[in-house]
C-alpha cells in the first residue's frame, strides 16, 4: 500500500508538471482525489485493515493528499500567471512606431466661393444674415410681394410641407426676417440653402445655395446698387471685369434688373465659357418694392433699399470650369481635391 501511495504522489507530480491548462489540472485532481479518485479508494478500502495498519496507512494517505493539493494550488497558480504574460505580450503596444498621417480634407468648392463672396461684402461694410431652410410660405411668397396666384408659388416648384410651411425657394425670405428684426441703416448678405422641386440634370439640381444682399437707408438709390455690384464683381472676378445691367422683372423689386460681368475667361471676346456672347449673367437685382418695405415696418417716405440675389453653384462653376452640377454633390474626394 505504502509503495501505492508513492507511486500515486509521483504519478500525480508527473501530470501536473506537464499540465497546461485549468482543464488539465482539474483532471488530474479528479483522477486522484475525486470521488473515485486512487487516493479515495486507498481510503475508502482501509476499513479490512488493522487498527495500527490503519492509523499508519491513514497518514501516509493524508500527507499524499496534502502534498497532491499543495502541487495542485501551485500548477494552477503557475497556468495563471502564465496565461497573464501571454495577454501582456498580445496586448504590447509599440510607442516607438511612427504613426500614420492625418490626412488633411480640402474646402468644398461651394463653401469657397461662398466665402469668397462672403469676404468681399464684409469689405464693404455688410454683416451676415441668416433665416431657416424651413420656412414659413408668408416670408418666401406673401411678404415678397408674390401674391396668391404668383406663378412661382406652383406646386411642381416648391417643395410645401403643408399649407403654410414650405422648404424655401430662395434666400429673399431672409430679407423679410432682417426688415423685422433690424431697424434702417440695413446691409446685410445672406448665402444659405434653397429647394426646388426640379429634376436634376447638368445645370439643374433640387438643393443649391443662393446668396442674397439686402441695404436699407435714406437715399439709396439705383447708383448705389450699381456701384456696389460693380465693385463687388470687380473684386470677385478681377479689376479689368465690366459690368451691364438689363431690364427683368421680379415680384419683389421695383425696377429689376439682371446683372451681367464680362467674361473672365476671354475678357469679353467670345468663347465657351460664355457661349460667345463675351458676358456671363450673374445675378437678379432691384430696388426694394415698397410692399416689401411695408411688410418690416419701414416708413417707405423716409427710406428705400437694394436687394440682389445670386445662384452660388452658377458662379462656382463658371468660376472652376464645371459642366455638371450634379459633380458639386457626389462627394467625390478626387473631385473636391482640386480646388485648394
Ligand atoms: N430670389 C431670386 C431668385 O431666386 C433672386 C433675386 C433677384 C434676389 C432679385 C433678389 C433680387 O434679392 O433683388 O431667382
Amino acid at each position: 500500500m505504502q509503495e501505492r501511495l508513492k507511486k500515486i504522489l509521483e504519478e500525480a507530480r508527473q501530470e501536473l508538471s506537464g499540465a497546461a491548462s485549468v482543464k488539465d489540472t482539474e483532471d488530474t485532481r479528479i483522477k486522484f482525489l475525486g470521488k473515485k479518485g486512487q487516493l479515495t479508494e486507498i481510503l475508502r478500502s482501509m476499513g479490512s485493515l488493522s487498527p495500527e495498519e490503519r492509523k499508519e496507512l491513514g497518514q501516509a494517505a493524508n500527507q499524499v493528499r496534502a502534498e497532491i493539493e499543495a502541487l495542485l494550488a501551485d500548477t494552477a497558480s503557475r497556468i495563471k500567471e502564465k496565461a497573464r504574460e501571454a495577454r501582456f505580450r498580445a496586448e504590447a503596444i509599440d510607442v516607438t512606431e511612427p504613426g500614420k498621417p492625418a490626412k488633411l480634407g480640402t474646402k468644398h468648392p461651394i463653401t469657397i466661393t461662398i466665402e469668397e463672396i462672403a469676404r468681399v461684402f464684409k469689405s464693404m461694410g455688410f454683416s451676415l444674415a441668416e433665416g431657416p431652410e424651413v420656412e414659413t410660405v408668408f416670408n418666401n411668397f406673401d411678404a415678397l410681394n408674390a401674391g396668391p396666384y404668383h406663378p412661382s408659388r406652383d406646386l411642381s416648384d416648391t417643395f410645401y410641407i403643408n399649407d403654410e410651411i414650405l422648404l424655401r425657394t430662395q434666400t429673399s425670405p431672409v430679407q423679410v426676417r432682417t426688415l423685422l428684426a433690424q431697424k434702417p441703416p440695413i446691409r446685410v448678405f445672406a448665402p444659405g440653402r434653397c429647394f426646388r422641386c426640379d429634376t436634376p440634370d447638368a445645370t439643374h439640381s433640387p438643393m443649391f445655395h443662393q446668396v442674397e444682399g439686402l441695404v436699407v437707408d435714406e437715399g439709396i438709390t439705383m447708383a448705389d446698387l450699381k456701384g456696389v455690384l460693380d465693385s463687388f464683381a470687380k473684386q470677385m472676378f478681377g479689376p479689368e471685369t465690366k459690368t451691364k445691367f438689363r431690364p427683368h422683372h421680379f415680384p419683389f423689386t421695383e425696377p429689376s434688373a439682371e446683372m451681367d460681368v464680362s467674361c473672365f475667361k476671354c475678357g469679353g471676346k467670345g468663347c465657351r465659357v460664355c457661349k460667345g456672347s463675351g458676358w456671363i449673367e450673374i445675378l437678379g437685382c432691384g430696388m426694394v418694392h415698397p410692399n416689401v418695405l411695408k411688410v418690416g415696418g419701414v416708413d417707405t417716405e423716409r427710406y428705400t433699399g437694394f436687394a440682389f440675389g445670386m445662384g452660388v453653384e452658377r458662379i462656382a462653376m463658371l468660376k472652376y470650369g464645371i459642366d455638371d452640377i450634379r459633380l458639386l454633390y457626389e462627394n467625390d474626394v478626387r473631385f473636391i481635391e482640386q480646388f485648394k
